[in-house]
């Protein structure tokens, strides 16, 4: 065994990937999750894929007392995975102190929490919405942060913040923040997914749902935009390809010799910029299955066109996106058909 890894969130979509990709690492998982957005079943899957249970408890980040019990009754947690945030943008503007009493107060809770048990480091989702529309592409992680267009891109901005300013105020641990572009896909077994709750916001779970008959239509937001199908364009990461740059920035964080800055920040995408028409187009041509679609109107907020520059990640994390597009939206589709079944 390696260490134990704390991971919050640890059922949800990244987590559980991530969870798995930490397993096979030879970590010792300890997880937490509230499941307020996410079932216990997942467990089940990572199991399934792991051949071990990952030992969980239900719990919310911003209960001290529970955090605290976790770090006591784990003694030896070297570092800590945060991935536990409330996530949907929409709902964020609803509900702004939701979201920032759920995504601000639960980092405190869990920085405070290391400090006091010794834990070396955090590894945080962050999010490439802190660089709102770039103004240079591919984007690099010096760009500046600009200024966010919902509750939630703030949450992803004010906690980048908190790190650096603990961190620079002489915190004992070092922290990596890895800002993630749009994540996608599904583990190769099917066992592990996502699982939106409701109706899916997002494009890909939105995407299969139609495919699969359950929504009628996919609507894409807008075909003005100055992009050459006239469709957003994002940098769609597969989400193992993700969950393993954790694995790495943890191990960076845990090797004395690698991580010399306290403070790293680290762009997790593929470097491709594909627009929403050409992914339909994609998951049609490698499923063989039609998605029908129509052009709407633009969508309140959206980013016109961003993707990453990984460079940086590819360099000094070690780290580059491995799977293709294709091999993503298959597994997207297995994943998909599998809870279909299911239902
Ligand atoms: N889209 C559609 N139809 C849909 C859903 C989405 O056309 O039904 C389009 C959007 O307009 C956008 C693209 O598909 O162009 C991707 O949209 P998503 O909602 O899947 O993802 P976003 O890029 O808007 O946002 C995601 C996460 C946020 C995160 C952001 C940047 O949802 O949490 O990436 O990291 F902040």
């Amino acid at each position: 065994m390696k260490g134990k890894i704390l991971v919050t969130g640890g059922t949800g979509y990244i987590g559980s990937h991530t969870t798995v990709e930490l397993i096979n690492a030879g970590y010792e998982v300890i997880s937490m999750d509230n499941l307020s957005n996410s079932n216990i079943e997942v467990l089940d899957g990572i199991e399934a894929i792991t051949g071990i249970r990952p030992k969980f408890y239900e719990a919310d980040c911003n209960d001290e007392a529970a955090v605290e019990r976790i770090f006591s009754e784990n003694p030896g947690i070297v570092g800590l995975i945060h991935f536990a945030a409330s996530k949907a943008v929409g709902e964020s503007v609803q509900k702004p102190l939701l979201y920032y009493r759920n995504n601000l107060l639960s980092l405190i809770v869990m920085l405070e929490a290391m400090e006091r048990h010794g834990t070396k480091g955090i590894v945080f989702s962050s999010s490439c919405t802190v660089y709102g529309q770039p103004e240079v592409l591919p984007v690099t992680e010096n760009a500046p942060v600009q200024e966010a267009l919902s509750p939630y891109g703030n949450t992803k901005q004010i906690n980048e913040e908190i790190l650096r300013d603990a961190i620079y105020a002489g915190a004992p641990y070092k922290a990596i923040r890895l800002r993630y572009f749009n994540p996608i896909g599904a583990h190769s077994s099917a066992l592990i997914g996502e699982l939106p709750l409701g109706v899916p916001q997002n494009l890909i779970p939105y995407l299969t749902q139609t495919a699969a008959g359950i929504r009628q239509e996919l609507s894409v937001f807008g075909d003005d935009y100055n992009t050459p199908d006239g469709s957003c364009i994002r940098d769609y990461i597969n989400v193992v390809d993700l969950a393993k740059a954790h694995v790495i920035a943890i191990e960076r964080i845990l090797d004395e010799d690698k991580q010399s800055e306290p403070l790293e920040t680290f762009n997790i995408g593929t470097g491709r910029g594909v627009s929403v028409l050409e992914l339909i187009n994609t998951f049609e041509q490698v499923t063989g299955v039609k998605v029908p679609h129509k052009i709407v109107g633009r969508r309140e907020g959206d980013i016109e066109q961003v993707w990453a520059n990984p460079k940086h990640a590819n360099e000094v994390l070690g780290w580059e996106a491995k799977e293709t597009l294709a091999d993503t939206l298959k597994s997207a589709w297995a994943w998909q058909e599998r809870i279909t079944k299911k239902a």
